[in-house]
């Protein structure tokens, strides 16, 4: 192991301290903007909950607003603390703020206006706008070792093929979150999950290499990752199981774009797209109702019987429905976890598949 550049452990440290502040902060706005966003009609029935008292409530929704707001507020303030020798990054952090900002924007806009969902897959594709245009960082892919002798090369480089990569990774994961959803907690705590898992990637790698700009990416990921961390747990307090409050398409949208955006800056856009196994597997399964090959709801949902308080899977091609099926009735409470535990299993497998790949020692 090398050190890890000092320079980079007090910003580190100082961007927990704002995230621990943030997580508090959320967890007090909630209820707050619960008031405010019921008072405008802004709110959902649990459809899992059809049947019972509970599902006559009306849940407050796009509760990700409070979410987005305190995460925007803790990165942006946290520049004042990081005095990075290269202003490179600087330029493309704030692209990469403008980019989720827009997409939290553009959910938002979605929560209000019921956007129809076909054009709506196509939101985060403006929203990557600002880091696409920004971004100067490296434009080449890691070959896997067993592949380097055939091909030639450690690394490709793809150059402006690799932008239009990008592209493609922030449509992909953006939508991968929102559509792997509609059980309490679901869209949260596969968040939480999938920050831990890059959370404990960085802090694996960072000492790995004695690059400077290597160690760097990593601590650039972290900046955004812990803000994200923080607050998500804060929201998912409000949204598990029995649901208090939705997150809206505003939550999912940002999630979505702040963890592509972590995983470019940090350079690891391939070990992200595995750590999002659970949800590429949601989308293989939903590609034929996506593209229009079958009918596909509003909502694509287990069949909930009041009578037992279990959830069946239907004939929609979601994980959730695929699950249910093979492994039987559940309560929605521990079908989440199942699907939580199901994440970290990709992300234990990602962490597996990388040593075996590359190494750890890249
Ligand atoms: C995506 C899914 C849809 C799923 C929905 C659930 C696709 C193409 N779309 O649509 O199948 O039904 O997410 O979020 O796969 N809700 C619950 N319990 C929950 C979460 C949500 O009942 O734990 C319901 C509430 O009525 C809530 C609504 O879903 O108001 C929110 O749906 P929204 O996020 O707008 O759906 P989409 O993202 O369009
Ligand atoms: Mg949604």
């Amino acid at each position: 192991h090398y050190q890890i550049q000092h320079d980079l452990i007090k910003p580190i440290l100082i961007n927990a301290g704002l995230s621990l502040a943030g997580f508090f902060l959320t967890v007090k706005m909630i209820p707050v903007a619960s008031k405010y966003v019921l008072k405008r009609n802004l709110f959902g029935y649990d459809i899992n909950k059809k049947g019972t008292p509970q599902g006559t409530v009306k849940v407050p929704e796009s509760l990700g607003i409070v979410v987005a707001v305190v995460f925007m507020v803790l990165t942006i303030v946290f520049q004042f603390f990081n005095f990075a020798p290269d202003s490179n990054w600087l330029v493309e952090y704030n692209a990469a703020l403008a980019s989720i900002c827009f997409m939290t924007l553009l959910g938002f806009i979605d929560d209000v206006l019921d956007v129809p969902w076909r054009v709506k897959l196509l939101l985060p594709s403006i929203a990557a706008f600002p880091l696409l245009m920004a971004y100067a960082g490296h434009t080449t892919i890691i070959i896997p070792k067993p592949l380097v002798s055939y091909i030639g090369l450690k690394v490709l480089d793809l150059g402006f093929i690799y932008k239009i990569y990008m592209w493609f990774l922030a449509i992909f994961c953006t939508n991968c979150i929102n559509i792997h959803a509609g059980i309490n907690g679901l869209e949260v705590g596969q968040t939480v999950v999938i920050a831990s898992a890059i959370l404990i990637h960085n802090v694996m790698q960072i000492g790995v290499s004695a690059d400077p700009e290597y160690q760097q990416a990593h601590a650039f990921s972290m900046y955004l990752v812990q803000p994200l961390l923080a607050t998500s747990l804060a929201l998912l307090s409000y949204n598990w199981y029995p649901s208090s409050v939705f997150v809206g398409d505003t939550y999912t949208y940002f999630a979505g774009m702040t963890l592509v955006v972590v995983g470019i800056l940090g350079h690891f856009s391939e070990t992200l797209l595995v750590f999002f196994l659970a949800q590429v597997l949601n989308f293989l399964l939903s590609a034929p109702q996506l593209f229009g090959f079958r009918h596909c709801p509003r909502h694509r949902l287990p069949r909930f019987d009041p009578q037992t308080g279990l959830l069946t899977g239907t004939n929609d091609g979601t994980l959730i429905n695929f699950y249910l099926r093979m492994f039987g009735r559940k309560t929605e409470n521990s079908l989440c976890v199942h699907l939580l535990l199901v994440q970290a299993l990709g992300c234990g497998i990602c962490f597996g598949l990388r040593y075996l790949l590359t190494g750890w020692y890249k």
